[in-house]
Parts: structure tokens; sequence; C-alpha cells
């Protein structure tokens, strides 16, 4: 069994025969081999690093050679590649062709290792309790990249190396935390065979308390992934409210010095969930939309002064407002929706003075408007 410094070994071999070979020949996505300049070449050193970045999107998978060589150039010295591509500047045409050939063949030879292979190669990697942290962190989040297409994640869940990230939820460390969060809500979004089986391993609950973490990158990745968990899963949302993760979701939206990414995430999350409710309208409605407590954390936010924030609570309360359980008059007297509709409008009116933040606020106004609408219609002001 090749361990993954074997596997990245090879890989890395193969890559400065590339450079090496050719100031850089590149096999594109359609399998075919193309020539690309020195400058090509750079840029891809810069552009592959490692792969944790604020978004939860990455590109990845190896269904091609080339994002193959992507990973593995990533994984390699930028000094190192640099180098070999100085000395392929030196070589003749005809060497150059020559070694293109060889290339070729190498290529041919060189089995590369398919993605189940290199899913197991990580889990078992993460399997050893004597293993670094380092390379328990590389071990993620290559899995980060390999669970991004479907079949993958699929597979991943199917053959127990989800379980085993799971349990990585538990680790001492806050990014081997962090990571397997993230892992795990890649792998469950818009997939609910995997969904149903990340619900099955109880990570769910460990999910929830994890947002609680003072690291706002590890609360974030934890809300991510239990987001990507739920939603549009009826079961898991049950789970969710048995588990008490609105008083979580509560939590953060009423914590003002809480990291405001976390605050638009969670409350883009209710918002979410009372969509889900609509679409399902023989599923009895999650008791928190009747939560005198929780309905006001959502309406508080439309004051908070972030337009983003401020717009994911408007689109929540337009929704809210067409649930059977929410009780206009409950919004009106104890969350004081009418006056903070009020009083966002003044606020509002402010930041449109502001040129950058001009169009923006306009259209949060519009928002706005159409919500003090449909409230009043509720309430029978109308
Ligand atoms: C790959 O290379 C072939 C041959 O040069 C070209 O026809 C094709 O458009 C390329 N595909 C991509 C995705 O760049
Ligand atoms: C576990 O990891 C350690 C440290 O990297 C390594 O020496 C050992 O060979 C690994 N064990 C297995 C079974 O792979
Ligand atoms: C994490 O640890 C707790 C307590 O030690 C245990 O109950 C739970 O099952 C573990 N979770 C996972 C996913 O292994
Ligand atoms: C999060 O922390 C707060 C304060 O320490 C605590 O009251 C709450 O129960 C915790 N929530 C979860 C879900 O662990
Ligand atoms: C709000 O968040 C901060 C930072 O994580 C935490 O220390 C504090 O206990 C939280 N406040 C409440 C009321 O939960």
């Amino acid at each position: 069994m090749p361990t993954i410094n074997f596997v990245r070994c090879m890989l890395l071999l193969l890559v400065i025969s590339l450079v090496d070979c050719s100031i850089g020949e590149r096999v594109n996505s359609s399998g075919r081999v193309v020539w690309s300049t020195a400058t090509d070449e750079a840029e891809l050193v810069e552009d592959s690093g490692v792969v944790i970045g604020e978004q939860d999107q990455i590109d990845g998978g190896f269904s091609s050679l080339d994002g193959m060589l992507h990973w593995a150039i990533g994984h390699s010295d930028p000094a190192t590649l640099k180098e070999a591509a100085k000395d392929a500047e030196k070589m003749s045409m005809d060497e150059l062709q020559k070694r293109q050939l060889e290339l070729k063949e190498l290529v041919e030879k060189l089995k590369m290792p398919s993605d189940a292979k290199l899913m197991q190669i990580a889990i078992d990697d993460l399997k050893n309790s004597s293993l670094s942290l380092e390379d328990r962190h590389r071990a993620l989040q290559e899995l980060l990249i390999l669970v991004e297409p479907i079949d993958n994640a699929n597979d991943l869940s199917k053959s127990g190396g989800l379980s085993v990230v799971a349990g990585e939820l538990n680790h001492s460390d806050t990014d081997v935390r962090k990571l397997a969060a993230w892992v795990i809500g890649k792998a469950c979004q818009n997939n609910p065979f995997v969904q149903e089986q990340v619900l099955e391993l109880g990570a769910l609950t460990a999910l929830i308390k994890m947002v609680n973490s003072s690291s706002a990158e590890e609360a974030g990745k934890a809300l991510f992934a239990v987001s990507a968990l739920i939603r549009n899963n009826i079961a898991g949302q049950d789970m969710f409210y048995a588990g008490h993760g609105y008083i979580m979701l509560q939590d953060v939206m009423s914590n003002g010095s809480l990291d405001i990414k976390l605050r638009r995430k969670s409350v883009f999350l209710v918002g979410d969930l009372a969509e889900c409710q609509l679409q399902n309208t023989e599923k009895a409605e999650l008791p928190i939309f009747n939560d005198r407590l929780f309905l006001k954390s959502v309406v508080d936010l439309i004051v908070v002064l972030d337009l983003d924030l401020q717009e994911k609570a408007l689109t929540a309360i337009k929704t809210l407002l067409e649930l059977k359980s929410v009780e206009p008059q409950i919004l009106r007297e104890f969350c004081g929706l009418e006056g903070a509709l009020e009083r966002m409008k003044l606020q509002l009116e402010e930041s449109m003075v502001d040129e950058d933040k001009r169009d923006y606020a306009a259209d949060v106004e519009s928002l706005r408007g159409e919500v003090e609408l449909i409230f009043r219609q509720k309430l029978g002001l109308l």
C-alpha cells in the first residue's frame, strides 16, 4: 500500500519532468498535450497553492490529468520548479521533442492513482494515530478537493471514509476539527445520500456544539456543515430541532461580538429552513417558528448596521411571514417588527448618501418596503 507521500513523490517527479522537458508541457482537460509558456507555468505555481481559502467553493477533483497536475504542482516546491524550467530553456528543439516523447511514454506507464485510491490513502493516514498533525491537516485538505465531485463523495461515504472524518470532529486540534467539518459539509452539499449517512453517524450534534467554538474559522466551517447537512432534508431538520440547534442559531444571531459572517450564515439558514417548510406543506411546522424569542433574534438583526446581514434577515422575515405558525401580532408586539422596519428605513436613507453603498442600500430598501407591505396585510391593516 503506497503512502500519500509516495504518491506525491511520483507526481512531483512527473511534474518536474514536464517542466524540465518543455518549459511547461501541459495536458489540458480534454486529455491532449499542449504547449504553454514559462509565464503560464509560473502563474500555475502561484495560483495553485494550498486550497484553504475564504470561500466554501473550490475547483477540484482529479477527474482529469490536468487536475492532478495542478494538485501536484501545488504540493511541490516552486523554487525547484522554476530552476527546472530555466534548464529547459537551454535545450534544443530536437532535445525537447525527444523529452516530450519520453514523457508521453512515462505518462502511459505510470498508472495514475484513481480518486478512490487517493481517498483511501488519505483515510488510512487519518486512521493512523501516530500521524503528525501536519500530515493529518494535509490528508484532510486532500479530501476537501477529492470530495467535490458527487461520485467521489458517494464513494467516500460508502467505503466508511466519512465516519473516519466524522471521528476527527472530536480531535483536540482546532484545525483538524475545522477541516473535518469542512470536508463533511462539502460532501453533504446537495447530496441527500451522503446527508443521510452523515446524519446516521450522529455528526450533527458534534457540529452544532462546534459552532460555539471560540475560533471564528472553526465556528464558520461547523455552521457551514450544519447547513449543508440539514438543507432540504426533513429528517435532518427534525434532528436539528431535537438537538437544540435553534438555540445555537439564536445565540449566534443575538451575540453582537461574534464574527459578522457567522451571523449572516445563521440568519441565512433560518430563511432556508422557513423556505423548506413552505415547500413541504404536509410536514408539521417546526416549533421554532412560533418561538417568540427565536423570532425576536431574527427581527433584531434588521437594524444591525451591515447591509448584507440586513438583507438576509429581511429575506428570512419575508419567508417567515408566509408560515402559518408565525403570528403577525407576536412579530408586532413582542418582536417590535414595525418599529424595527421604521428605524431601518431611516438607516437606509442615510446609507444612500454614501456613493459606494447607494445601489445596495436602494435594493435593500425595496425589499424592506415589500416586507412592510406583506406585514401590514397580515396584520389586516391594509
Ligand atoms: C484542449 O486542447 C485541444 C487541442 O489543442 C483543443 O482543441 C481544446 O479546445 C482544448 N480544451 C480545453 C478545455 O482547453
Ligand atoms: C503511521 O504514521 C507514522 C508517522 O508518520 C509512520 O511512521 C507509520 O509508518 C504509520 N503507520 C502506518 C501503519 O502507516
Ligand atoms: C466524540 O466523542 C464523544 C464523547 O467522547 C462520543 O460520544 C462521540 O460519539 C464522538 N463522536 C464521534 C463522531 O466520534
Ligand atoms: C454554547 O456556549 C454557551 C455559553 O458558554 C452555552 O450556554 C451553550 O449551552 C453552548 N451551546 C452549545 C450548543 O453547546
Ligand atoms: C458572545 O460571543 C463571545 C465570543 O465568542 C462569547 O465570549 C460570549 O460569551 C458570547 N455571549 C453570550 C451572551 O453568549
